[in-house]
């Protein structure tokens, strides 16, 4: 490295040398120009000097003739500013390189100009563009990988707030589209940080961008505290959790002044069964399951299934299949490889789920509530408590025929709102009709047969994309 900063003391034995006529040049075809913005007088003076001694032409002023403009601590960006500053007064536009100093100090190591290399060189192919990660930002979520993990959590989990209160109002229009504007962030290969990076970018609209400056300002939203402290939301966000509430009926309790559970206990005339139980199991159904609960539960479920119908399979689905390491519940696919065997299996399997004792409640088709056993080593680590034996965990049990499972796969592995996008692009896009029992063509009047996913997607011109990425 060269010095830096190093003063030049007139009568020093280098201002002697720099003064004398420069040697001729060795290397014609290399004429530098040390640009001095950043590096300073002296420092310039003393590179020049050195240059020289060592047969490189170095001019003073910048020409057409520069053929190597070297700078230090400046960005490409900056250098190409810097340079069209120049050249516009020039009467001819040289463009010479823009290089850094490293292969100033290189070549001075090396006695002769160096190779510029990609490392050397301020420029940049293309000039950054704004917005920077959007070039191509599909607006359909089924058009584009999500991951589960990604680089803009605080902002999208804000903006899901706003949809969840949203949906809470019964306001659907607004649900989805703050839905849809969280869900892009969540496809951004880079974190968002500025609000020129979400120019031109789909279903971003006013309302999304405040939040979104609010948060790269300041860290927080007024809008979404104010949102999250809320009697209303708080008290609605309760309600709908527990299994057979949904929004209406929350709605009307809270209308009613119900605030807490203990208050809707105190009502068991107006619970339905599917409530009651979600009230009797709220704090096991309110602990989320994890990855090892679920592969039991599906070791569990497999086994019933053996024990009714041998041929049949189990296939994990929902957020666990999208790689999810945990969940509100587990959901499960059945189905057997000749059509028309699993007719009639459902209750089957829960019957026998039922002699085994690991049926708790069992719901419409296929919403239940099953016990797990607890492994005996997690009673030994609390022994001061009470140990739970078995905990309750929600699962979602449904049978497919053979024909419909690549529909019911894609249908139940969601995300939901990954789902929802990809029927209305199937159905806005490519007027088809799309299910978990099928692909309708309203026109033809006929169904796709699918033997896969892939198949689907093909379909419907899409790009397959795996479930890993279908966290919309
Ligand atoms: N689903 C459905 N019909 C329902 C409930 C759910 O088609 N009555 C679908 C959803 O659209 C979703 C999938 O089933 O695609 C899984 O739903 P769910 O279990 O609610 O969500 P997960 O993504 O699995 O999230 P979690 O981990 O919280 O369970
Ligand atoms: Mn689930
Ligand atoms: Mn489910």
């Amino acid at each position: 490295m060269l010095p830096k900063r190093r003063r030049v003391r007139a009568g020093s034995p280098h201002s002697a040398a720099a003064s004398s006529a420069p040697p001729a040049a060795r290397f014609p075809s290399v004429a530098i120009y040390l640009a001095e913005p950043r590096m300073g007088r002296s420092r310039r003076a003393f590179l020049t000097r050195l240059a020289r001694s060592k047969g490189f032409r170095v001019l003073d002023a910048y020409s057409s003739e520069v053929t190597h403009v070297v700078m230090e601590q400046t960005s490409a960006q900056e250098a190409i500013c810097w340079r069209k500053n120049m050249d516009a007064l020039l009467s001819s536009c040289p463009q010479p390189a823009l290089l850094d100093i490293s292969w100033f100090t290189e070549s001075m190591a090396a006695g002769q100009p160096v190779p510029e290399e990609g490392r050397h060189r301020l420029e940049v192919a293309e000039p950054r563009k704004e917005p920077l990660c959007s070039v191509t930002m599909p607006a359909y979520a089924c058009q584009r990988p999500t991951p589960l993990t990604h680089h803009n959590t605080i902002l999208s989990e804000a903006l899901e707030t706003l949809a969840e209160a949203a949906g809470f109002e019964g306001n659907e229009g607004r649900l989805l589209a703050f839905s849809r504007a969280a869900s892009l962030l969540k496809s951004l290969s880079c974190p968002v940080t500025s609000l020129s990076q979400l120019q031109g970018l789909p279903h971003f609209g006013e309302h999304s961008s405040r939040v979104v400056q609010e948060l790269l300002e300041r860290g927080t939203c007024e809008e979404v505290e104010q949102v999250r402290c809320s009697e209303r939301y708080q008290t609605m966000k309760l309600f709908t959790q527990v299994f057979g509430v949904g929004v209406k009926t929350a709605d009307r309790w809270y209308q009613e002044g119900l605030r807490t559970l203990d208050e809707l206990r105190e009502q068991p005339q107006r619970l339905t069964q599917q409530q009651k139980a979600g009230l009797q199991y709220y704090q096991d159904l309110s602990t989320p399951v994890g990855r090892a609960e679920a592969e039991a539960l599906q070791r569990l479920v497999e086994a019933a299934v053996r024990q009714t119908l041998p041929e049949a399979t189990v296939t994990l689905t929902g957020g666990f299949r999208r790689g999810k390491l945990q969940g509100h519940d587990v959901d499960f696919l059945i189905t057997h490889p000749e059509e028309g065997q699993e007719v009639g299996l459902l209750p089957r399997v829960m019957s026998y789920l039922q002699s085994q004792n690991y049926t708790m409640d069992a719901f419409e088709r296929s919403f239940c509530i099953l016990c797990l056993p607890q492994p005996p080593r997690a009673a030994l680590e609390e022994p001061l408590h009470p140990c739970p034996t078995q905990k309750a965990v929600r699962v979602d049990l449904v049978v497919t025929p053979n024909s419909q499972f690549p529909f019911a796969l894609l249908g139940w592995t969601g995300s939901q709102l990954f789902e929802r996008e990809l029927r209305r692009f199937s159905r806005r896009e490519k007027g088809l009709w799309l299910n978990s029992h099928g692909l309708f063509d309203p026109g033809r009047k006929t169904f796709f047969h699918a033997t896969s996913e892939e198949d689907i997607f093909r379909f419907l011109g899409l790009k397959y994309i795996p479930p890993e990425q279908r966290n919309a």
